[in-house]
């Protein structure tokens, strides 16, 4: 199984979001797996809760990763409409998305909730992908830099250092979700920059210098090489453009 912490290869992955029946994903999962085989990039692919099993059985046996959208912090318990990372991880995810901003902004997922679901996640044996970033207010504010320097702070410094090493991070400006306004190439560096520098801060230069760290936002088959040229910049997390294999094999056929 390939290991998406290792920075060898660029790790694109897929948010479904709340989009495509079991039947649907299922299909679109077996189209990513036949035009993903022999490409040189670490592919996941996050559905729905109730298409984590079809899919699931439409990535098994390939190098395709099935990825949580996100996960409870309790291991088990009266949370009607929850879903444990246990329980994931019986489904056959190995990654699952921490602190999305839809979950940040909808769910009122704080940053103690998450610091909680990365140990949960954690706990269950798969690695957490801990999403910042900051909203068009903050960043026209001059604040973009230490709000996501605390959202990373907020996740990372309580865990321990093995535990560290198994996260990824995922910087997605809220200004550039889902609006077709992505950050310029340089801004996502500039911000991996700030990052990998405040990680090192946080768990020492040597595991800032492994973190996978992903860009998110509007991402496209036509600005997905210019943003993975950032050197700092090690895959990305699509949404919109995840929701057709058309555009999703695009992306990575243009990334490997
Ligand atoms: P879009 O690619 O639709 O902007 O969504 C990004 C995202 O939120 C992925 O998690």
């Amino acid at each position: 199984m390939p290991d998406p912490t290792t920075r060898d290869r660029p790790v694109i992955l897929g948010n479904w979001k709340m989009h495509k029946t079991p039947a649907e994903a299922e299909a679109l999962a077996g189209a990513v797996v036949a035009g993903t085989a022999g490409l040189a990039v670490d592919v996941g692919l996050a559905p729905a809760y109730p298409a984590l099993l079809s899919v699931g059985a439409a990535v098994r046996g390939s190098r395709v990763r099935l990825v949580g959208q996100d996960a409870h912090f309790e291991p088990q318990g009266a949370f009607t409409g929850a879903v444990s990372a246990r329980m994931l991880a019986a489904c056959g995810c190995s990654l699952v998305l921490v602190g999305h901003s839809e979950r940040r902004l909808h769910f009122g997922d704080t940053d103690a909730v998450v610091r909680r679901k990365l140990d949960a996640v954690l706990a269950a044996g798969m690695a957490p992908v801990l999403c910042v970033g900051e909203t068009l207010v903050q960043r026209e504010a001059g604040a973009a830099d230490s709000v996501v320097r605390e959202q990373l702070e907020a996740g990372l410094a309580a865990l321990d250092a093995e535990d560290r090493e198994r996260v990824l991070v995922a910087y997605e400006p809220v200004w550039a979700i889902g609006t077709g306004r992505t950050a310029t190439a340089e801004t996502a560096e500039a911000m991996h920059r700030v990052l990998r520098r405040a990680a090192a801060v946080i768990a020492g230069e040597a595991t800032a210098a492994r973190l996978s760290i992903l860009y998110g936002g509007s991402v496209k088959g036509d600005n997905v090489a210019e943003i993975l040229a950032g050197a700092n910049v090690d895959g990305v997390l699509v949404g919109g453009a995840s929701l057709e294999s058309g555009s999703f094999l695009d992306i990575c056929r243009n990334a490997a």
